[in-house]
């Protein structure tokens, strides 16, 4: 049985992007705030280093513009770049207004001029990371969420599936959502709908993102027939923990801003060898460093040392992973941290403008889930929260100035389940789960080839026609939804990596290693885009 569920604002996410934008809206207008699992389980409760900002005096808008630039291997949009950063400074501001505590220099003893501590990060110039502790994300999401709750015109949804968008008339007016509790699909409607969905980084075998991060918001605006793009450039984060018993666990790169060293197995330091800037060189860099060393060594990963830092030093600063590690019976202050590359972030995504907007009227995106052109071929790191905040802000202005004058939804038919029955097959899903991330992780990873890119795409395109087979005969559940949408993101990344024939910032391929002379995006249109 369907239930109807009308609002003004429709936002699928609860991360920092879809939070923030809720909190921005006016409170005259009602919104629905829908997350698949509890508020705080997306990947924003698990950023640790902090969030990028203009803030101190030696420190400028042109040189935090100037590095984004050189972190995105030429493929940044300069216009998306600069008004990120230049509306940095505010969105610090913002978050602080609503309560997030970030780490003010005297608690740390820093000798900077900003009042707040500043960390250093790869490709930044300058230390501009904002932080709390090692537990940043985790700050920012239970402050919002706690607005949030308290806000009287949002009403918040939990363990609710977007499954697919309504389209009218090449408008978009809501989205059939899953209920996880009652197993029923319902329909939910408004005027404005976003997309807050996060990123797809599931999409590999070894990952720093939590359960969830599976691009449903990409597959659903690929589906309804909005642009994608870039999905080619997969950001492997250098630094998780390697440990048998360590389920996505980061090491934060304010380790490596904070003096941290890379070490291999016999102790010897070798990023200087690959970059001259050592250890902070852009992630790209330093990943493909560490992907090279393992590989030449036959080692399973490498170690990083902070164990020079002062005890104090590491608590005041690193809690969360000094703790995390000490579970593992590693001490970060005695002895260096094994540490692999895993998927981290989703630098491409739907094509959005400055102010969120997809190609679908009515239909926003923001967030690790869309493609705004800052992060071009690498994103710089702690670029994303700030992408978040900065972006919630535009599209909620621009949906409170147009809202007035958006017709209501029309009705949209009931979901419709009587051509499906109850699964018995579950094992098909665990297992085509299984041989996508581990055919992605071995195929479409940090050092990519024709070959492999093409044996990628053949088994996504089995995998696809098995589960669209599986889709139509059974009823939707989160696993095959997530399942589902994964094989669509996966086969739209090796559609775009094979796409590109040059090496260029995340995307590395031995048979053709060079850079071209031009930089392009990559934009993939569905067959039925508005805009062909
Ligand atoms: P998320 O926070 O991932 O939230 C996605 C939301 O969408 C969730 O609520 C989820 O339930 C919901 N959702 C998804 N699909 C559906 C669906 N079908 N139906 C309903 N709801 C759905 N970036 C930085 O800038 N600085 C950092 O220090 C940093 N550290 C990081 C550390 C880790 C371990 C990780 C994983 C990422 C880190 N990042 C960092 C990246 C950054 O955290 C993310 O890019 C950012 O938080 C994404 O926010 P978001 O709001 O777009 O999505
Ligand atoms: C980290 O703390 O290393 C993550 C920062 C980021 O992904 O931006």
């Amino acid at each position: 049985m369907t239930s109807r569920y009308l609002h003004d604002v429709l936002i699928i996410g609860s991360g920092a992007a879809g939070l923030s934008l809720a909190l921005h809206l006016p409170r005259h207008y009602r919104v629905a705030l829908l997350s698949k699992a509890n508020l705080n389980e997306g990947s924003t409760f698990w950023a640790q280093g902090g969030m990028a900002a203009v803030l101190h005096s030696r420190d400028s808008v042109d040189s935090h513009v100037t590095d984004t630039l050189a972190a995105g291997g030429g493929l940044c949009q300069r216009e998306a770049v600069e008004f990120t950063v230049r509306n940095s400074r505010r969105c610090v501001e913002w978050l602080v207004s609503q309560g997030v505590d970030f780490d003010v220099r005297e608690d740390l003893g820093a000798s900077h001029d900003s009042e707040f501590h500043l960390t250093m990060e790869g490709g930044h110039s300058h230390r501009r990371i904002i932080h709390t502790a090692d537990r940043t994300g985790r700050e920012i999401s239970e402050v919002l969420t706690e607005r949030a709750l308290a806000a009287g015109n949002i009403e918040v949804f939990t363990h609710r599936v977007a499954v697919d968008l309504v389209i009218n008339e090449g408008r978009c007016e809501g989205a059939y959502v899953l209920d996880q509790r009652s197993g029923h699909v319902d329909l939910f409607q408004a005027r404005a709908v976003v997309l807050a969905t996060g990123g797809a980084s599931k999409a590999y075998l070894y990952t720093s993102n939590p359960d969830g991060a599976s691009g449903d918001g990409i597959a659903m605006a690929w589906r309804a027939g909005a642009r994608v793009a870039n999905l080619e450039f997969n950001q492997f984060h250098p630094t998780c923990l390697y440990h048998p018993k360590a389920k996505s666990f980061l090491i934060t790169e304010a380790i490596r801003g904070e003096g941290g060293r890379l070490l291999l197995p016999d102790g010897e330091r070798f990023m200087t060898r690959f970059d001259a800037r050592g250890e902070l060189a852009p992630r790209d860099v330093v990943a493909r460093a560490i992907d090279h060393e393992m590989k030449r060594l036959g080692a399973d990963c490498v170690f990083l040392d902070i164990s020079h830092q002062s005890l104090d030093f590491l608590q005041s600063h690193f809690p969360t992973v000094m703790a995390r590690c000490l579970e593992f019976g590693i001490d970060i202050s005695a002895e260096p941290i094994p540490v692999v590359p895993a998927a981290h972030y989703t630098c491409g995504g739907v094509v959005v403008d400055t102010r969120g907007r997809t190609d679908l009227a009515g239909l926003y995106a923001i967030g690790e889930t869309s493609f705004t052109g800052l992060h071009g071929a690498n994103r710089m790191a702690s670029n994303s929260l700030l992408e978040c905040i900065v972006y919630a802000e535009s599209a909620a202005r621009h949906i409170a100035q147009t809202l007035q004058q958006t017709r209501a939804p029309d009705a949209a038919p009931p979901w419709d389940e009587s051509q499906v029955t109850d699964s018995d097959e579950d094992v098909v899903i665990s297992h085509n789960w299984d041989e996508l991330r581990r055919f992605m992780w071995d195929y479409v990873g940090i050092v990519r080839t024709d070959k492999r890119l093409q044996r990628a795409q053949h088994r996504v395109q089995l995998l696809q026609a098995e589960i669209a087979e599986y889709y139509g005969n059974y009823k939707v559940s989160n696993d095959l939804l997530e399942l589902r949408n994964l094989a669509m993101v996966a086969q739209l990344m090796i559609q775009c990596a094979i796409s590109r024939k040059e090496s260029r910032g995340l995307h590395f391929t031995l048979d053709y290693p060079d850079q071209l002379p031009e930089a392009k995006n990559t934009v993939l249109r569905p067959d039925n885009s508005p805009l062909q």
